[in-house]
């Protein structure tokens, strides 16, 4: 992966964590449960975490982090039009676990290519851990919530 290939990709990290940030701390707002709603802001910071090292990587490689709106609408699309269409907790963990489970499929293509680079890699598996610590903890939610099948 040349120079160009991999900032594009860290854009596209950068904005799916962007957009993670901005729809954890909404939910927290909207949540009665004040443990979800402490979680999910707790999550945000995560995610806002990850938006700054990526971000910060885009910057040392002498590039620009840049907002996508073209690639932020349909993922936006399809989660907001989900939680329209299917309003409730459920709909909202099983988003969240969506994305949770995406992002992690993401990081780990990322660092299977980007090996070489020891501290890149370092920061990408730091995220993924993150992430799939969030999908544990959603995924558990979730469990509490559905009626246990016999
Ligand atoms: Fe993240
Ligand atoms: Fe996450």
């Amino acid at each position: 992966m040349n120079r160009e290939e991999l900032l594009a990709e860290l854009n596209r990290f950068y904005n799916l964590e962007l957009f993670q940030v901005d729809l954890y701390s909404k939910q927290s707002k909207t949540v009665d449960d004040i443990m979800l709603a402490n979680t999910l802001e707790r999550f945000a910071e995560v995610e806002e975490q990850h938006v700054d090292n990526i971000g910060n990587t885009i910057k040392d490689l002498g590039g620009k982090p840049a907002v996508i709106t073209e690639f932020l609408a349909p993922i936006g699309g399809k989660v907001f039009g989900e939680m329209s269409r299917l309003p409730g907790l459920a709909t909202m963990l099983k988003i969240n676990i969506w994305l949770e489970d995406d992002a992690m499929t993401n990081y780990m293509q990322l660092i299977l290519k980007v090996s070489k680079d020891q501290e890149l890699a370092k920061m990408l598996w730091h995220n993924l851990v993150d992430e799939d610590s969030h999908k544990t903890w959603f995924s558990k939610q979730l469990q509490g919530i559905t009626p246990k099948s016999h």
